[in-house]
């Protein structure tokens, strides 16, 4: 009699544990979700880096940078970055005569990154850039511009 009231005991405790556990597990679980909808924010303050002085950048060029998947385009009066992410699925874009070429679906844009035809449907993002105290260029990833506007040099 004892020994059915004990693995009753035990069996009851089992059960506990594991309805405790699960629950445990469950909180866990949407402990993480929610701090995963403030990761995006927080990657967005590493979004900014350096980039070099200006004269690292050859006048009327689009000088491409392979570690920060950008162009930066230098002319006479400025300094700009456009993204060489292309906006339909995120292959790296490749410079054209007139601008832009995808070479995965074959989305074209022009040299101010505007959708000419192909499968992408928005325009390349252009960034901020400020000049660190420093003398150098800095890319802020996490504000975006219109094609027309440029650090001024
Ligand atoms: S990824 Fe560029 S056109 Fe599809």
């Amino acid at each position: 009699m004892d020994d059915h009231n004990n693995s009753g005991h035990s069996r009851r405790d089992f059960i506990r544990r594991l309805a405790t556990w699960a629950a445990a597990s469950a909180g866990l679980l949407a402990g993480i979700s929610l701090l995963r909808q403030f990761v995006p924010r927080l990657t967005q303050y590493q979004k900014r880096f350096k980039i070099g002085r200006n004269n690292n950048y050859p006048f009327n060029t689009f000088t491409y940078l392979a570690d920060r998947q950008l162009f930066v385009y230098r002319d006479h009066e400025g300094i700009r970055a456009v993204s060489a992410v292309c906006t339909h699925l995120g292959c790296i874009i490749e410079k054209s005569e007139d601008g832009f070429q995808c070479p995965c679906h074959g989305s074209c844009y022009n040299k101010n990154g505007e959708v000419l035809s192909g499968a992408a449907t928005k325009d390349l993002p252009w960034y901020s850039l400020h000049k660190d105290p420093d003398g150098q260029i800095v890319v802020d990833q996490g504000r975006l511009v219109d094609s027309s506007q440029k650090l001024y040099l």
